[in-house]
């Protein structure tokens, strides 16, 4: 049984969360509360398989075996019922590597790149540093829900000549798990305008019912004749630092210039701790995942209430899925900088800001509850003292 009640000292592991923040902010004993890996230990099933391979003792040149491939076919199909084969998964070592040799091959410099505003930050840094075009459409809060604005998104996929949308599913910093329907309507518009789709889903699955997770692939018939997947078990278990992932393309088009740029830059090739972190995970998880999720939303409904009780001027998305909640702090009329001030010297806590996600995310802030409940009760206390 995971134990995600209990604190993990992280300081002195190489923690980008934890041991970088000292230096970026200039400021002792922060808490941070920000980047997305969760303060859990991985699942029992996964530090197994490692302990294994460090019992063997070698680490030489590893296969990828069968089994591997067996276990990410298996597991799309039971909690996602995607039909995925075995020629259509390549492997990255991160989706971020995946989407920027996606960028690659699928586009030319100067070619316009869509994605939406607010959104994880990387999207914007690999468009821009791989000299394509940044497009943003601003998702509008509707009743404390971002949803999409397609006349907005039709007008730039029209006028702007989008080669390519960044679509991130379900949406971070958002929490959105974007429906079935709201989809289809986006997949529609692209199919019309001959823009490729470049799903990442690496949240996919962390997604609380009664909502339910919807696969870009699953939303038409023949949207993965335009669209790549990307995702990864490094979110849903904790594994972020193996750095691996999964890309899914079924057409054989798209995999072949996918598989060619792949090869130009010698990236085929995926380290021995992310196969086997990668196929225990996905094998051995489940039950972890089944204990994880309630434990999030248990960290999410007190947050909320916390701030309900506390600081009832922050407004906050509830999120459908990810561990990640948007703040919107507008009301406390500072500017970022003088949020961010409060915050890291007066709190002593770090939270992602909101302006790097894009121009919307002013006075916003990203919370991550990923911790344990004393660890989050500590950093929602600092947050309302910096802000009293
Ligand atoms: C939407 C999204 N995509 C990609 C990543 C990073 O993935 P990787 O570390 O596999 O590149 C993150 C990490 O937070 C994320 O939230």
């Amino acid at each position: 049984m995971p134990n995600f009640e209990q604190p993990i000292d992280r300081l002195g592991s190489n923690s980008i969360k934890w041991d970088t923040i000292l230096k970026t902010y200039n400021e002792k004993e922060l808490l941070p509360l920000w980047i997305a890996d969760m303060d859990f230990k991985a699942p029992a099933g996964v530090l197994n398989a490692y302990q294994k391979l460090l019992d063997h003792g070698i680490l030489g040149y590893t296969d990828t075996p069968e089994s591997l491939y067996t276990a990410i076919i298996n597991w799309e199909k039971e909690q996602h019922q995607l039909a995925i084969e075995k020629e259509e998964i390549l492997f990255f070592s991160g989706v971020l590597a995946g989407i920027t040799t996606a960028i690659q091959a699928f586009t030319k410099p100067n070619d316009t790149i869509l994605i939406h505003d607010p959104v994880y930050p990387p999207f914007a840094n690999i468009i821009t540093t791989n000299r394509r075009q940044l497009v943003r459409s601003r998702l509008i809060d509707e009743d404390g829900r971002f949803v999409m604005d397609f006349a907005d998104m039709e007008e730039k996929f029209k006028h702007q000549h989008v080669k390519v949308m960044i679509l991130c599913n379900p949406h971070n910093p958002g929490g959105r798990v974007w429906s079935k329907e709201e989809l289809q309507k986006l997949g529609n518009l692209c199919k019309k305008y001959d823009v490729l789709v470049l799903s990442d889903e690496i949240h996919q699955d962390l997604v609380f019912p009664p909502y339910e997770m919807t696969s870009f692939f699953k939303a038409g018939e023949d949207f993965s004749d335009f669209s790549v997947q990307f995702t990864s078990m490094t979110k849903t278990f904790n594994l972020a630092g193996i750095k691996n992932s999964v890309v899914f393309v079924k057409s054989a088009k798209l995999r072949k210039q996918l598989t060619r740029k792949q090869e130009e830059n010698f990236q085929q090739e995926i380290n021995t701790f992310g196969l086997v972190g990668m196929e225990a995970a996905y094998e051995t998880g489940k039950e972890w995942l089944n204990e994880l999720l309630p434990y999030i939303q248990s960290n999410i409904a007190y947050t909320m209430k916390f701030f309900q009780e506390h600081l009832p001027n922050v407004h906050i998305m509830s999120p459908e899925g990810t561990y990640l909640l948007w703040l919107d702090f507008s009301k406390y009329e500072l500017s970022d900088a003088e949020l961010e001030e409060r915050l890291i010297h007066k709190g002593k806590v770090v939270l992602n800001t909101g302006v790097s996600y894009g121009p919307s995310g002013k006075q916003h802030m990203r919370l991550n509850v990923a911790c344990p409940r004393a660890t989050l009760e500590e950093g929602l206390h600092r947050i309302a003292m910096a802000l009293k």
